[in-house]
């Protein structure tokens, strides 16, 4: 496969996991469009080639691969054929994550370490596989994690998620200590509330942002400065701004982009 050498991420391969839907899909689009060959990576295998035929029908350069972060054989997998195709990579975005939103009194051990498991060994299990991968192709390479608000802050019923998306800001902090002698840098986006399929309610009531009291805690009251719930494509900007040549000093960060919600209390 031919990579261009167009925008701001021409002849780049990057990898996004849970790259199906929601902001991982808005990431593998718009990295596409700035030129990057991109690798969407997903549990669901086909919502993946679906997502990756759309950006191939835009012009774009995409493979779609399947792959559970949480389980290493998998990841492995998945890093001997990217090995085999390409060579190697520039740009590992770790975004795969679940939710599940249980109170500390209802909470198993199960329930957490499953979190745990998907969410923050995510993460360090496919930059284990793939930083190899970086480093056979660059010394200018990115990973950009996807953390969240929840990382920073905590909310009733998510001990698991918060716990893991903290345990992610550290990850990112860590990582970039320890891979900044290879000229890789490595930095975090914590989203705030972005209207994705991750927020649709259990009950099929719609997404949580349409909900009344969302609009009356957050918006009546305006807790998001901006006035909104964010979109997928609000998060793909910083995005490409981290994956890019503009990021090359910038590492260890936590961008928050979220409306402005963390300004305000
Ligand atoms: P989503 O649920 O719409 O998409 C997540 C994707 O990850 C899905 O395609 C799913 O199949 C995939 N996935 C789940 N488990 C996987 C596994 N074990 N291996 C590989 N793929 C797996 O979620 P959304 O909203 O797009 O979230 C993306 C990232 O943004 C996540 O890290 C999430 O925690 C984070 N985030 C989302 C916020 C929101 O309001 N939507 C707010 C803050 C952070």
């Amino acid at each position: 496969m031919t990579t261009t050498s167009r925008g701001q991420l021409g002849g780049k391969i990057a990898l996004v996991t849970g790259a199906a839907q929601g902001i991982g899909a808005a990431i593998a689009r718009r990295f596409a469009r700035e030129g990057a060959t991109v690798v969407l990576a997903d549990i669901n295998e086909s919502g993946a080639k679906q997502t990756a035929e759309a950006i191939v029908a835009e012009q774009g350069q995409a493979v779609a691969l399947q792959m559970d972060v949480s389980q290493v054989a998998s990841v492995a997998t998945a890093a001997q054929s990217i090995r085999e195709r390409f060579g190697g990579l520039d740009i590992l975005v770790n975004n795969a994550a679940i939710v599940d939103i249980v109170g500390f009194d209802a909470l198993t051990l199960e329930h957490y370490f499953r979190i745990l498991r998907v969410n923050l060994d995510g993460a360090l299990i496919v930059s284990m596989a793939m930083v190899p991968l970086i480093r056979a192709r660059t010394t200018n390479g990115r990973i950009l994690n996807i953390a969240s608000i929840m990382g920073v802050r905590s909310a009733p019923g998510a001990t698991a998620y918060s716990t893991a998306k903290g345990g992610v800001v550290n990850l990112t902090r860590s990582m970039a200590c320890d891979l900044a002698k290879d000229g890789l840098v490595v930095n975090a986006i914590a989203p705030g509330f972005i209207d994705t399929p991750m927020c649709m309610l259990p009950d099929g009531s719609g997404h949580e942002h349409q909900q009344q009291w969302f609009q009356d805690i957050y918006l009546k009251y305006k807790r998001i400065p901006l006035g909104r719930a964010g979109t997928p494509d609000d998060v793909a900007g910083p995005a490409v701004f981290f994956c890019s040549d503009a990021a090359r000093y910038v590492t260890g960060q936590i961008l928050l982009v979220d409306g402005g919600v963390s300004a305000t209390f």
